[in-house]
């Protein structure tokens, strides 16, 4: 075992990893030799992920599916998270926007700031 992995181990959870930046960190984990549960609401994508990983890494892997903006997945994460030895979490979904600020709407800037937990008021 790993400095890291004896560190870290024995699973990372890395939160918004169906594609980009989670999934690098997600394959990063499981070089380093930790097992990794990956979690986004495009479940597929995340299952092909954790698929991969597990086929190429040789660690074990686990897929979720969850939108971390709602209260109840959340429930459901941490009950489906329970079993498991968690040394290390990588909080990575999230959404923003890249541009001048004015290139976007006001409902853009509300969900980057919001996500979709608060609804804009009607007006
Ligand atoms: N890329 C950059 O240059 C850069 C620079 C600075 C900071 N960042 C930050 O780094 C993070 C990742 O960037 P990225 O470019 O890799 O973004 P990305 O390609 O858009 O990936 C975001 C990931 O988060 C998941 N996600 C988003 N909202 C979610 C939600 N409500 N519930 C569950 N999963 C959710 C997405 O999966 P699903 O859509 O399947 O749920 C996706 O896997 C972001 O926080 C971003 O702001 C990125």
């Amino acid at each position: 075992m790993t400095s890291f992995a004896k560190r870290y181990g024995s699973w990372a959870v890395v939160a918004g990893a169906s594609e980009g930046l989670g999934e690098a960190f997600a394959r990063d984990c499981a070089r380093r030799g930790l097992n990794v549960a990956v979690i986004a609401r495009r479940v597929e994508l995340a299952r092909r992920l954790a698929d991969d990983i597990a086929s190429t890494a040789g660690v074990q892997t686990r897929a979720m599916r969850a939108d971390l903006a709602s209260r109840d997945d959340l429930d459901h994460i941490v009950a489906d998270l329970a079993d498991l030895d968690v040394g290390l979490l990588i909080y990575n979904a999230a959404f923003s926007v890249v541009g001048p600020f004015w290139n976007f709407d006001v409902d853009t800037h509300l969900k980057e700031i919001l996500n979709d937990v608060v609804k804009r008021p009607q007006q």
